[in-house]
């Protein structure tokens, strides 16, 4: 089984090629690593917003997923507050720390801006929380904490994946992953790809072929049938496996779990646990992202964050009578079930708390015991 599994994923490798900024975005990798592991400083590689699947080489047409990259770009920021130096891997546009809070808003940057004698300045009502930013950011920038790679499709996340985590092995545990991009489970290998814009007409059908003009030898994954889009899409291996098994077998690896069903949620990421046997899996689901979260683990059993009510973010897309669904009648059942930070605990019009600052001071308090636990481990194998 494991062999099949290693075949799919060296195979994905040698059929898809790498993107061409690879070569680039290693060289940035390796003297970001480099230094702060002489500094003695913990790096997290956070992955951020969703990747793409690609129809067509010359791309007209994808398919995407609904991830903004918020998850991704506030926990940046509080992993650089943390003292953690960031390499922060996002699809392209999407948020990135310190300017989500100015970007991807309803109201246009230029809203926080005035004239006043003929110069640009932030209005009176504006500057004290952009203050705030900009002197985080500015820290951040001076001691060089943080880097920036980009990904859109789902191959360009992969490979770069794949090289980050190999140039993190010399940093041992005080290496983490926090894996909040939303990949895709289905793609378009190389060899089901058309080079051309499919046609949306059967009169003008594509003849099939790829970018040399030779015609591929299995059918496009990607056709039109009649008046139909046909899409037959492959899985996407498993790439948590290699990833705890070879590419970081000593860092410390927090996957998410994604659900819409509150059912699902906890029985879905205690499975992925099991399976890949790495160190924390963060369960959420789509309609409660933003105000609970559930951590799953072997070091700590199941333990929910949550907002309390009255300091909850504002949320278009959230439903927040789901709060607690899917935690519903689990905490008598389990003797390992906690809860941090619940309803009710803060008065009236305090400000509303960002999740994420409750899980990373979690998880650096997680990455300190598991750094301890490997430094015994390695103390008792050398006696
Ligand atoms: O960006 P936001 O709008 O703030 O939303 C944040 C989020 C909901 C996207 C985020 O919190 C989250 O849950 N991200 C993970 C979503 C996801 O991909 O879940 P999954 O069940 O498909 O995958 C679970 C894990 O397997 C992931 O950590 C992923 O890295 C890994 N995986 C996925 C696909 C694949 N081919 N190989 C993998 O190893």
């Amino acid at each position: 089984m494991a062999t099949t599994l290693d075949a799919a994923e060296r195979d994905y490798f040698t059929n898809n090629p790498p993107p061409k900024d690879l070569k680039a975005n290693t060289t940035l990798a390796r003297e970001f690593i480099g230094r702060h592991a002489d500094e003695g400083r913990r790096v997290v590689l956070v992955t951020s917003g969703g990747t793409t699947v690609p129809l067509e080489t010359q791309t007209v047409r994808y398919i995407d997923n609904f991830s903004a990259g918020t998850r991704g770009a506030t926990s940046a920021e509080y992993f650089l507050e943390n003292g953690y130096a960031v390499i922060f891997l996002h699809r392209q546009f999407s948020l990135l720390p310190y300017s989500r809070h100015y970007s991807h808003n309803t109201r246009s940057f230029l809203d926080f801006m005035k004239e006043e004698h003929g110069r640009v300045v932030v209005d009176e009502q504006h500057q004290e929380a952009m203050l705030r930013v900009l002197r985080q950011y500015e820290a951040m920038k001076r001691d060089n904490q943080l880097l920036i790679l980009s990904f859109v499709t789902i191959g360009e996340y992969l490979w770069n994946l794949r090289e980050v985590a190999q140039l993190m092995q010399p940093l041992g545990p005080k290496a983490m992953f926090y894996l909040a991009a939303a990949v895709s489970d289905f793609f378009v290998p190389q060899d089901r790809m058309v080079e051309h814009k499919i046609q949306s007409s059967e009169e003008f059908s594509a003849t099939n072929s790829d970018a040399k003009g030779n015609t591929l030898a299995r059918p496009p994954a990607a056709r039109t049938e009649g008046r139909s889009l046909v899409i037959d899409l492959e899985p996407v291996p498993k790439f948590l496996k290699q990833l705890v098994d070879t590419w970081s077998p000593d860092g410390i690896i927090v996957s998410f779990k994604l659900e819409t069903d509150p059912s699902m949620l906890v029985k879905k990421a205690q499975y992925s646990l099991n399976k890949y046997a790495h160190h924390l899996v963060i369960g959420n689901l789509l309609l409660t992202r933003k105000w609970e979260v559930v951590f799953v683990s072997a070091l700590e059993g199941e333990k929910w964050i949550r907002v309390p009510q009255n300091r909850r973010t504002k949320s278009f897309s959230g439903v927040e009578s789901m709060v607690g669904a899917a935690d519903a009648g689990r905490e008598k059942q389990d003797s390992h079930h906690s809860i941090i930070a619940d309803q009710g605990a803060a008065p009236q019009g305090e400000p509303a708390v960002e999740i994420e600052s409750l899980i990373i001071p979690e998880i650096t308090e997680m990455h300190t015991k598991l750094i301890q636990q490997a430094q015994q481990n390695k103390t008792s194998q050398t006696i």
